[in-house]
């Protein structure tokens, strides 16, 4: 039987074009979505299931339809919320959420499957991540938290699962073409003391979204770890990473935050 594979966040942008791409690579994959009732545009191949993770019993369900499958060689967890607005009207329940949905829910999944991938002997898992949780922008700030943290898990926990050749790293995209902006929460106070300065850094980066690479390059990103005989900690594409990391090695953090702060006309 072919290998199992598991990718979160199945039904758009970057989440489908994995799916898609493992699919075509010879993977049975199971996406998921919190809906799948409400699934139109359905990637033959590729089963859906049920997963909120914002809700800890629906990821333990999740987790118990994906084991009854069988056990992944593949976890790809890539679903995630987009949020933004200055660190001092973010509201306390959004933030929670975010970190719920970004980085617990994803922990509490993969925790959930490892016994069985550490067992089988062979896993890869991929976290994905996003640059700006290597290059920190204002306004994003819990966004920017949430991705550095999920890099943090994978990064610190690659040396457990070695000897078990279970391989976790970080996938950080840049500026990715997948309509996200028009999914982003916002908190900002309209009147507020931050307003022009968040609408003028939103501007900036919604238009350097649309003008990103393709979501389909992301998936070709997110194969390396998986076909390698054993994955890098960290992988990167789009807003010219080859550039922008080399250059964080050379230049001081206070540089790099200037620069990206320049780039979205801060
Ligand atoms: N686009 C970019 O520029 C960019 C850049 C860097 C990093 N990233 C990261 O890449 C990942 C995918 O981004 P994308 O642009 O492809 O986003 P997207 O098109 O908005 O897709 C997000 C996916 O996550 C699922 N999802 C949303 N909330 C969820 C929740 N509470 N529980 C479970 N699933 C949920 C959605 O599925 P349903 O709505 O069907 O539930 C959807 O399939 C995210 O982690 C994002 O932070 C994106």
């Amino acid at each position: 039987m072919n290998a199992l594979a598991v990718v979160t966040g199945a039904t758009s942008g970057i989440g489908r074009a994995t799916a898609f791409r493992l699919s075509a690579e010879g993977y049975r994959v199971i996406g998921t979505t919190r809906d799948p009732s409400r699934v139109t545009n359905l990637l033959p191949g590729v089963e859906y299931i049920a997963l909120d993770l914002g809700k800890p019993e629906s990821i333990a369900l999740a987790a118990q339809e994906i084991l009854a499958r069988g056990v992944p060689e593949v976890l790809v967890n890539n679903a995630g919320e987009s949020q933004s607005g200055p660190l001092e009207e973010l509201p306390r329940d959004a933030l929670e959420r975010l970190f719920q949905v970004n980085v617990i829910g994803h922990i509490d999944l993969t925790q959930r499957l490892l016994p069985a991938m550490r067992a089988a002997g062979r896993g890869r898992i991929i976290m994905v991540g996003s640059m700006l949780g290597s290059f920190p922008l204002a306004f994003r700030s819990s966004y920017v938290a949430s991705k550095a943290a999920i890099k943090g898990f994978a990064l610190a926990a690659r040396r457990e699962l070695r000897p078990f050749n279970v391989g976790i790293c970080v996938v950080e995209p840049g500026a990715i073409a997948t309509g996200l902006s028009q999914r982003r929460t916002k908190y900002v106070d309209r009147q507020g003391p931050y307003a022009a300065e968040f609408g003028r850094m939103l501007a900036k980066l919604d238009t350097n979204e649309r003008a990103g690479i393709s979501a389909e390059r992301v998936a070709e990103e997110i194969m390396k770890p998986i076909v390698a005989d054993w994955p890098k900690p960290h992988y990167a594409c789009g807003s010219m990473s080859r550039v922008a990391f080399p250059l964080s090695r050379l230049l001081t953090i206070q540089m790099m935050l200037r620069i990206v702060e320049r780039k979205h006309g801060l």
